[in-house]
């Protein structure tokens, strides 16, 4: 078996930012040369499963024979085929044999039978000489084994290429997939002393267009969206995806919405619950929530009872076994969308993986409601820490987007569950939670 690892220090040679040139898969025109310059075309394919392939990865996958691409695939979505098969069919297509050609793909194949084949045995069948992996699967269970069984057959295996961007990629995918919980962005747009509506609680819009446009495109990424109950009654939102007219994904996914309403005051009037989507609507609230209301709400939408945290002593629903729940329906990926309460609870539990800040040229001063609330920490050294920080001028706005904590937090708090039982869907399970699921479940 021959594994070899990534040039780290190879510089990349041919930077494609022209999607056409790609198309043509002829690419000795346009100098592709080396690993790195593959891979990072078969990053830009897999790209283009965003927001549709959960509860799977994005993959992108490119075939090629002596420096020219001969086909290229992507996973589309969860149950259709995987990026390796999608090449392999886009090159017989084409009127290519793969025999003896190099397969590049930017996550490490499949090597067991799920919903569909293995793509190691594929990869062997189609007699692939070389494979150029960039990330490692994330699954303890699997991960190195697709090297292992590739090397056996014979066939060179190269991996860590673009690794960082690779498993970037996947962040929501990994987290999931490594502790079955959502991986959870808290976003709000806010003005630039932080406040996110006026005392009175006007809050439409606090940012422009563009970054309006950029937290649509974070909802097309997430597969739920979770507000608390103040912003519900005080905005009355749809927490809908809605493309933009002119954008090219007009394809219309939708997302769960998750209502946190302890009291079930989410009122039966409101978008969430009454909206074409309202099947897709969950309002979590405590078992004190009065019964009449419940009964109301359950007949428009999903309820779901959850504990309370029993940490806060504040009647505040436990989050944590929320997100194990939610993690059990195959939600990946959270989108947090306050109001400041929610947030608050979300970062100082430690329950956060990444935060996405919009910054207006406005400023409201003392009395406008606060992005982050609750308690507040009182000593410097306890604030919450971000890091991988990065910043993007979206028209007159900013946009932070940032991974939340010191990486060690993760390994303290969110044990990973792989094991016995992980993968499966945890429905069975749901009532060691405390948690009671669906329509009209409520007692
Ligand atoms: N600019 C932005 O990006 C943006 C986004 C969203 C909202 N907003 C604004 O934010 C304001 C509302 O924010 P808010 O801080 O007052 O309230 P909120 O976060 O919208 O809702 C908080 C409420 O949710 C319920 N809840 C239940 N469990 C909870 C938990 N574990 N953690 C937190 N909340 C829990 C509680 O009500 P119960 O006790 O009744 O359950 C709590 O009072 C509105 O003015 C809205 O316009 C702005």
């Amino acid at each position: 078996m021959k594994i070899v690892g990534c040039p780290m220090n190879t510089r990349p040679k041919f930077n494609a930012t022209n999607d056409s040139l790609f198309m043509g898969h002829r690419t000795s025109l346009f100098n592709v040369t080396n690993d790195m310059d593959f891979m990072r075309l078969a990053l830009r394919l897999a790209r283009r499963g965003y927001g549709a392939t959960s509860p799977n990865p994005m993959v992108g996958a490119l075939l090629v024979k002596s420096g020219t691409i001969i086909g290229r695939g992507w996973h589309h979505r969860a149950g259709l085929p995987h990026a390796e098969i999608e090449a392999f069919r886009d090159a017989e297509k084409r009127g290519f044999s793969a025999r003896g050609a190099t397969l590049y793909v930017t996550l490490e194949p499949c090597s067991m039978q799920g919903r569909t084949p293995a793509c190691t045995d594929a990869i062997i069948a189609a007699g692939i000489r070389r494979v150029v992996i960039g990330a490692t699967d994330p699954n303890p269970k699997h991960s190195g084994r697709a090297f292992e069984i590739l090397g056996r057959a014979r066939i060179k295996v190269v991996h860590g290429i673009l690794n960082d961007p690779g498993t970037r990629l996947n962040e929501a995918f990994n987290h999931w997939i490594v502790h079955r919980t959502p991986f959870v962005t808290v976003k709000a747009a806010m003005t630039l002393d932080g406040k996110i509506a006026t005392a009175g609680g006007e809050s439409k819009w606090i940012t422009g267009a563009q970054a309006r446009a950029a937290g649509m495109e974070l909802r097309r990424g997430a597969d739920a969206v979770l507000a608390g109950i103040n912003t519900i009654l005080a905005d009355d939102p749809s927490l809908t995806f809605r493309p933009d007219r002119n954008s090219k994904n007009r394809e219309q996914k939708q997302l769960r919405r998750f209502i946190l309403d302890s009291r079930a005051r989410t009122p039966l009037n409101s978008k969430v619950a009454t909206d074409e989507f309202a099947r897709l609507t969950t309002v979590v609230i405590s078992r004190h929530a009065p019964a009449m209301r419940v009964a109301a709400l359950a007949r428009r939408v999903n309820v779901l009872v959850a504990p309370e945290n029993p940490s806060t002593g504040r009647g505040e629903l436990d989050l944590r076994r929320l997100l194990k729940q939610l993690g059990s329906e195959n939600i990946t990926s959270l989108l947090v969308e306050g109001g400041g309460e929610t947030n608050a609870s979300f970062l100082s539990a430690g329950l956060a993986q990444r935060v996405t800040f919009f910054y207006a040229p406005k400023i409201l001063g003392a009395d406008g409601r606060t992005a982050v609330s609750g308690g507040g920490i009182k000593r410097l050294a306890d604030a919450i820490s971000l890091r991988e920080v990065e910043w993007k001028k979206v028209g007159e706005d900013l946009m932070m987007t940032a991974r939340v904590g010191a990486a060690g937090w993760e390994r303290e708090n969110h044990r990973p569950v792989i094991g016995r039982g992980a993968g499966k869907p945890l429905s069975a399970q749901s009532n060691s939670y405390g948690l009671e699921w669906g329509r009209g479940t409520v007692k």
